[in-house]
């Protein structure tokens, strides 16, 4: 196996730093291909705890190639910033690459996020206000500026003006922000690349080559299938493909360099921002759960909603992404219920009753689960190092999973620490970095 995609399968939030950082010992490259820093991806290593927005999580490893691929859009000062607290930590950042291909974040983008989401006001989306949809506006228009135009004063301030040209009536409530002074903009721009430009290279040839000699390398996906902007609850969604396609089109490999497609779902769901949420609670459980699992955003410090496993929404994800192995994080959150449900299909309005994840807007804002109710287990099962380890009842949850979804659980997670992680069986078969993990 070469190329492995990480993936999230619910609304974000689900581990994928802790899993990428884990599996990115064995691994030569990881490479994020879509999204920005509306990320935020949590790593937890002997006690010491890292967050990570625009860094791809195998950043830790000294001098592991790390790249920002094409299909991401980077904030340049939240990278700046990125790159100074890792050294000031004493990390080794020199295998980081930087797409020249990926798109700019500029200050307007953030302006225009912000007055998007007053402008609809009580229909607001809950983005995370860091410019991500106004720059993949761009880029689709056509007058984004990608991180080689830092390279270059002339092309760099024509492609400003170029962009902030059809923007001058949206951003009329700005015009006397200094934010938006032409010759500064360029000028700080500059400096970001300035600073980035060791970094900056031809990702595309890198990740070829390493492919092509049989290295393994992770893509490592942000957000989540529900927030897929095609796939997902549109438009309470983010602005790109955080499904596995988009593994290819975001760094310029092809279907066939996946081997391998690892989708992390939490053991209940979570969810932040606007949008449909068939499973959610509003009672004590779901204040208990969001207590206990410490569900409050990484990027934002937003208060994330909460609900029960919701296995349409992951069938939908498994299919949409091909899963080949599922990992299931946060059970140890799950600990204390009596009985705990999962929803099995949504009912509509109407009744109407569903199996699959339904196309239809609507529909999805109306649906709520059917349940069924899984005995609960007691015990605190943070410190199990092996599946024999968990209580019989833990166990049965993760075999009704399973088999609900029809994709192998590879590795099961209890707590943020790296070492709270097991195996599963079919996890020792198949997993790349298998035998650091059993050692
Ligand atoms: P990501 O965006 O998918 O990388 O996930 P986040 O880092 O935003 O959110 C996951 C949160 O749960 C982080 O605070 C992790 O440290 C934490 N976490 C990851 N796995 C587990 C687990 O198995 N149990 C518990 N209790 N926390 C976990
Ligand atoms: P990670 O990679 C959870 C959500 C926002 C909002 C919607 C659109 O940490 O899993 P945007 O700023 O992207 O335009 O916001 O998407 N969202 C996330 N939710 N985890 C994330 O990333 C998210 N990135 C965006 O809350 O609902
Ligand atoms: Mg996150």
């Amino acid at each position: 196996m070469s190329g492995i995609v990480i993936v999230g399968a619910q609304w974000g939030d689900e581990g994928k730093g802790k899993i990428t950082d884990l599996l990115a010992e064995r691994a030569d490259a990881v490479i994020r291909f879509q999204g920005g820093n509306n990320a935020g991806h949590t790593i937890v290593r002997n006690g010491e705890t890292w967050k990570l927005h625009l860094m791809p999580s195998g950043i830790l490893y000294p001098g592991k190639t790390c790249v920002i691929g094409n299909g991401v859009v980077i904030d340049p000062k939240v990278l700046t910033d990125e790159l100074d607290e890792l050294r000031r930590r004493e990390v080794d950042t020199s295998g980081l690459r930087i797409s020249a291909n990926a798109h700019m974040i500029m200050p307007y983008h953030m302006m225009l996020d912000d007055a998007g989401e007053a402008r609809l006001g009580k229909l607001k989306i809950g983005t995370t206000r860091r410019g991500i949809g106004p720059a993949y506006a761009d880029k689709a228009s056509r007058i984004g500026i990608r991180v080689q135009d830092l390279l270059d004063e002339k092309i760099l301030k024509k492609k400003i003006v170029a962009a902030l040209e059809p923007k001058r009536l949206a951003l009329r409530p700005y015009a006397r922000d200094p934010r938006l002074d032409l010759q500064a903009i360029t000028e700080e721009y500059l400096a970001y690349g300035r600073r980035l430009s060791e970094y900056i290279a031809d990702t595309t040839s890198l990740v070829w080559e390493k492919l092509d000699k049989g290295d393994i390398v992770i893509f490592e996906g942000a957000q989540g299938a529900l927030l897929d902007i095609d796939h997902g609850t549109y438009p309470f969604v983010t602005s790109s493909n955080p499904i596995a396609a988009a593994a290819c089109i975001g760094s310029g490999v092809g279907p066939k360099d996946i081997d391998e497609v690892w989708g992390i779902a939490k053991a209940y769901s979570t969810r932040v921002g606007s949008g449909p949420f068939p499973t959610e609670l509003h009672d004590d459980i779901g204040e208990d759960l969001r207590r206990r699992g410490g569900e409050f955003g990484t990027t934002t410090g937003r208060s994330r909603r909460i609900g029960w496993l919701d296995l349409v929404a992951l069938k939908y994800a498994a299919r949409l992404n091909s899963l080949t192995a599922l990992v299931v994080t946060k059970l140890d959150v799950l600990s204390g219920l009596d009985t705990i449900k999962v929803c099995v299909r949504y009912r509509g309005e109407d009744g109407a009753e569903f199996d699959t994840f339904p196309y239809h807007q609507t529909v999805l804002h109306h649906a709520t689960g059917d349940y069924v109710e899984l005995p609960g287990w007691s015990e605190d099962i943070s410190d199990a190092r092996s599946e024999d380890e968990l209580p019989e009842n833990a166990r049965a949850y993760l075999r009704y999973m399973e088999e609900a979804i029809g994709v192998p659980i590879v590795l099961i997670s209890v707590g943020p620490g790296r070492e709270q992680t097991m195996w599963t069986e079919a996890g020792l078969a198949t997993a790349p970095g298998q035998t650091v993990a059993a050692g």
